[in-house]
């Protein structure tokens, strides 16, 4: 069951000394609503279902700080429970960013989500204690994560309601509530919070039409000092250059621009970004995007040049993904 009470009780602590909060919790019923209105979105109810019939089991241990986000329990699953699990599971295909392992069923979703992870981890400040929005979070894989970084509070928000429901299934296991999924898009987050100690925007500047007024939101988010990770597609190139796909960009429609890191370094500095680091560059591989039992659709090898894995099949150059840390102003 989605159930946001829990959250918010733990968001209203704030509210006192941060009155954007205690505004913004005003909003947040409706806004929840709207971004989950059957209405709209028409496989909803049939998600639901599959949420709601997830089968019941004592949870004994949790661990969010593996690869795969770890559920378990001391009773070993009989092979009826866990086709039972596996069906209701896969009900709520295509699983993107994981791994999670939830009592043995191991969900192997279409992304390596922990090679990310491992890739930032080092270069952040320590999350211990902190606030972190995580903005274009999908199925909320990362902000289990964060949790298991020992943040105090975990917002993630995505707007597509599968993610959601995938996120209350874990949730509905783990039980922790200093961390939600709610449905929304950045552009829903008031302006001007100035609450969040970390804002991670990871896959989603690429998406947005307007790069600056991206970087202006996550701005907006962040107290004044806090940090924002920053991972997007980047091009190699001079400062200056950056790359419009005139059509798709390996097989994406809504890919804006791929800036060299130059050029991004340019744009931080611009919107006011302080302490600008680069602190990865790696080409996605066949290894870390790929289509599995889980997530069954075309996926990055379909994406490339067949004679060429170095170009997109649209001939761009194949995607890879830089990693910036900054601090707001
Ligand atoms: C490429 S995925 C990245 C997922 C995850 N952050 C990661 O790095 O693995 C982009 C995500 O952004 C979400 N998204 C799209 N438009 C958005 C918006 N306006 N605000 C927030 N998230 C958005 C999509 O639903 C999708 O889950």
């Amino acid at each position: 069951m989605i159930d946001y009470q829990p959250f918010l009780q733990h968001l209203n602590h704030y509210s006192a000394e941060f009155p954007a909060i205690a505004d913004w919790l005003k909003q947040l019923p409706t806004q929840i609503d709207k971004g989950l209105d059957e209405k709209r979105y028409g496989d909803l109810s049939r998600w639901k279902q599959a949420l709601a019939g997830m089968p019941n089991f004592t949870v004994n241990s949790v661990d969010l700080n593996q690869s795969a986000i770890t559920v378990s329990t001391e009773n070993t699953l009989d092979i009826q429970q866990c086709e039972a699990l596996t069906t209701q599971l896969k009900g709520l295909h295509p699983w993107r960013k994981g791994p999670f392992s939830l009592f043995n069923v191991e969900i192997d979703t279409e992304w390596r989500s922990d090679w990310k992870w491992d890739r930032l981890k080092d270069h952040i400040e320590p999350l211990s204690g902190k606030k972190v929005l995580d903005i274009g979070c999908g199925s909320g894989y990362h902000c289990w994560r964060m949790l298991g970084a020992g943040a105090e509070l975990v917002i993630g928000i995505d707007p597509t309601p599968l993610f959601i429901v995938q996120f209350f299934t874990l949730q509905k296991y783990i039980q922790n509530h200093h961390a939600t999924v709610l449905p929304m898009g950045i552009e829903h987050v008031p302006d001007k919070l100035q609450f969040f100690d970390a804002v991670f925007s990871m896959g989603v500047l690429y998406h947005r039409r307007s790069p600056f007024d991206h970087l202006m939101e996550i701005r907006s988010a962040l107290q004044p000092g806090g940090e924002m990770i920053l991972e997007t597609l980047i091009i190699e190139g001079k400062q200056g250059e950056v790359l419009v796909p005139e059509g798709r960009y390996a097989r994406m429609g809504n890919v804006w621009f791929l800036p060299s890191p130059g050029t991004l370094t340019t744009w931080l500095k611009k919107v006011g970004f302080k302490d600008i680091h680069l602190v990865d560059v790696s080409t996605t591989s066949t290894e870390e995007q790929r289509s599995t039992e889980w997530m069954t659709f075309y996926s990055l090898a379909e994406f490339l040049d067949p004679d060429d894995s170095n170009k997109t099949i649209e001939g761009y150059p194949a995607p890879k993904r830089a990693i910036f840390t900054a601090k707001a102003p």
